[in-house]
């Protein structure tokens, strides 16, 4: 998954097409015919162009025949009528493809982040993907994304119908030309093609070193952080948070800020200056040959006529058509490099859609059961995070019996949130396996695992959706056991507070809905556990943010909330463990006592008492 960081250094031709083909797949992918409906809207209008061409030459020679213009009438007639349904036909599919593309850039767009909810969680994690999902916002950011692809597409069928056009209508009078050959005609052709090919290498050139600056890849951190809208970003959210406002307006962070984005922006000047003046350069030579090119077409219509070689209508059409093969081709010299940029900078987003799946390799169907006989065993588990150094689980054997209620508890960092995530497969461990009833659990359809459990993680998220579809997470459920479960889970004073209940909103992001306290907050999350029936109930520090209370209230309905349901809760509060079946205590990533409260409380050589008798000091001098 090594991506692409620099897009300005070279690549083969075959690259560029291999990059263009890749794009255009994906697009066609999302809808079948926009590309067809392109083309021929270019061929219509190019018809339109030569056909309003032809009939001014034909007019012209009628004319200069001496003929009047009655005799012309017809002609001009139909192909005005001609123009018209050429006109008509490319409006239509100019609107059409307008609606399409809507379509396709939403769809597109929507990719990434179908992808990112669907990925292994265990891939989003890893900085790799991070430093790839960062590669996508720059590559899109400096450009219009996907929209490029589009617009120079167009710009390219567009100028080859236009080109061929010049050529099959300018063909006669290119011949003849050539036929009675006279040497400053050449020579002029020859000056012509020799500016555009210099000025549009020099374009080139400029426009490159503008690319350069806006995406050449950063080689220090420093640079990097000059980027600061990137910056911004990384503050405050890619979507801008309100709530992560306040630390810095309490801790005066402005300082802070401004250090890593205003004066890094500030420090970006000159290089910005510069661009702008290769930005001008590179206008300048996609603007100056085109100029001569025009005066010599001119100088040889003038000289064709003085020699009165051809027909007035051919000396228009000759210009006419040469002056078209020159345009387009410099329109092809600025557009088919632009079209491979911006197929390339769409890499990034192709390869992040196609980061291979882990998790969803199993196959083997989870056995259904009413009795819940689910048993887990940890047979010598070892788990490192992506990129970590450090193990953050080492050894782990433990089983977990039907119906238990199992404690964790040990310091900070100590992996009890670890465990549970490999529980759940976030994770695969790297080292050992987790069985369930003997299977290890990376055989079964991962969809149907994650069924088994019902969680309340400790960095839980809520949705700035309506209550009741936070607690069933879903927008067709039954009112009345969500209700019941936010009561349980002690919200029922607080749910009758609410004028619209249920349906409330939260948060303001979307609805200018209800802003939750710490504590209310962790019981809609406590309710969504409930809710969801599942044979495992993990809760990991559900009650940190109650108030003892409340916290109180749930230890006693907890029996009544996890039934006959093996249970894990992890918590800091020792004496909220002692409810529990058993309890496991973590130490730096191992597994180091197991027991009841009073069988380890009799170890004053373990961890436990150590931790229990700290916090007894508390409360007995309090
Ligand atoms: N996503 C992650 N990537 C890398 N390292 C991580 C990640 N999450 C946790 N760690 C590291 O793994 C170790 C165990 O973390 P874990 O969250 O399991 O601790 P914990 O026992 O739940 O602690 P706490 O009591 O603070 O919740 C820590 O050293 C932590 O720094
Ligand atoms: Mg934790």
């Amino acid at each position: 998954m090594e991506m692409e960081t620099d897009l300005t250094s070279k690549l083969s031709l075959r690259e560029h097409i291999k990059n263009i083909r890749k794009v255009l797949r994906v697009v066609r992918d999302l809808d079948k015919i926009f590309f067809l409906y392109t083309g021929l809207k270019a061929l219509l209008d190019a018809m339109g162009l030569y056909a309003g061409l032809l009939l001014s030459v034909y007019i012209l020679d009628r004319l200069a025949a001496g003929e009047g213009f009655g005799s012309s009438f017809s002609v001009a007639a139909l192909t005005c009528l001609l123009l018209f349904g050429l006109r008509l036909g490319s409006g239509i599919l100019h609107n059409r493809l307008d609606v399409r593309w809507e379509i396709v850039y939403r769809r597109w767009d929507s990719l990434t982040e179908e992808k990112i909810l669907q990925m292994d969680y265990a891939k989003i994690d890893d900085p790799k993907t991070r430093k790839m999902r960062e590669r996508i916002w720059q590559d899109n950011n400096w450009g219009a994304g996907i929209n490029t692809i589009r617009w120079y597409m167009e710009g390219v069928m567009s100028s080859l119908f236009r080109l061929a056009g010049a050529l099959v209508v300018g063909a006669p009078v290119f011949l003849h030309m050539i036929r009675g050959g006279s040497v400053v005609i050449l020579l002029t052709l020859l000056v012509m093609a020799l500016v555009m090919a210099a000025g549009s290498a020099l374009g080139t050139l400029y426009e490159k070193r503008l690319q350069q600056f806006m995406m050449g890849k950063p080689e220090t951190e420093e640079e990097r952080i000059q980027n600061a809208g990137l910056t911004w970003g990384v503050v405050f959210g890619y979507d801008y948070n309100y709530r992560k406002g306040k630390d810095f307006r309490l801790y005066h962070g402005y300082n802070l800020l401004c250090y890593w984005t205003l004066e890094k922006e500030l420090r970006r000047r000159p290089k910005v200056r510069e661009a702008s003046f290769n930005s001008g350069k590179s206008n300048f030579w996609g603007n100056f040959p085109s100029g001569i090119v025009e005066c010599g077409a001119y100088l040889i219509v003038a000289l064709l006529a003085l020699g009165g070689t051809l027909t007035v209508g051919s000396v228009i059409r000759f210009a006419g058509c040469l002056r078209n093969i020159f345009s387009e081709l410099s329109e092809l010299a600025f557009k088919l490099p632009q079209l491979a940029l911006g197929a390339r900078r769409q890499v990034s987003t192709l390869e992040f859609l196609n980061i291979a799946d882990e998790m969803h390799k199993g196959k083997l169907p989870l056995e259904k059961r009413n009795d819940n006989l689910y048993r887990i065993r940890f047979n010598d588990v070892s788990f490192k995070y992506p990129n970590a150094e450090q193990y953050a689980l080492r050894h782990i054997s433990m089983e977990l019996k039907v119906g238990e209620k199992l404690a964790i508890v040990g310091m900070n960092g100590s992996g009890k949130t670890t465990m549970i995530k490999l529980l759940c497969r976030l994770y695969d461990p790297q080292e050992g396996e987790i069985l369930l009833n003997g299977v290890d659990i990376r055989k079964f359809r991962h969809e149907e695992y994650s069924r088994l459990f019902s969680v309340v993680f400790q960095d839980y998220q809520l949705f700035s959706f309506p209550l009741g579809e936070n607690v069933a997470v879903s927008g067709d459920y039954d009112e009345t056991k969500v209700k019941k479960c936010l009561e349980g889970a002690g919200m029922g004073a607080r749910l009758a507070e609410l004028e619209q209940g249920i349906h409330t909103y939260l948060y303001k992001d979307y609805e200018d809905g209800v802003e939750l306290s710490g504590g209310e907050a962790q019981k809609v999350a406590i309710a969504r556990s409930i809710y969801k029936t599942a044979p495992f109930v993990l809760l990991d520090e559900p009650t940190a943010a109650l108030d003892p209370l409340a916290e109180y209230e749930i230890y006693k309905r907890f029996d009544e909330i996890v039934e006959d349901k093996t249970a894990i809760y992890i918590s800091h509060r020792l004496s909220s463990c002692r409810f529990c079946d058993k309890i496991a205590v973590f130490h730096e990533g191992r597994l180091i006592q197991q027991g009841t409260h009073e069988e380890l409380v009799e170890d004053r050589a373990g961890k436990y008492y150590e931790m229990w008798n700290t916090q007894a000091q508390y409360y007995v001098e309090a």
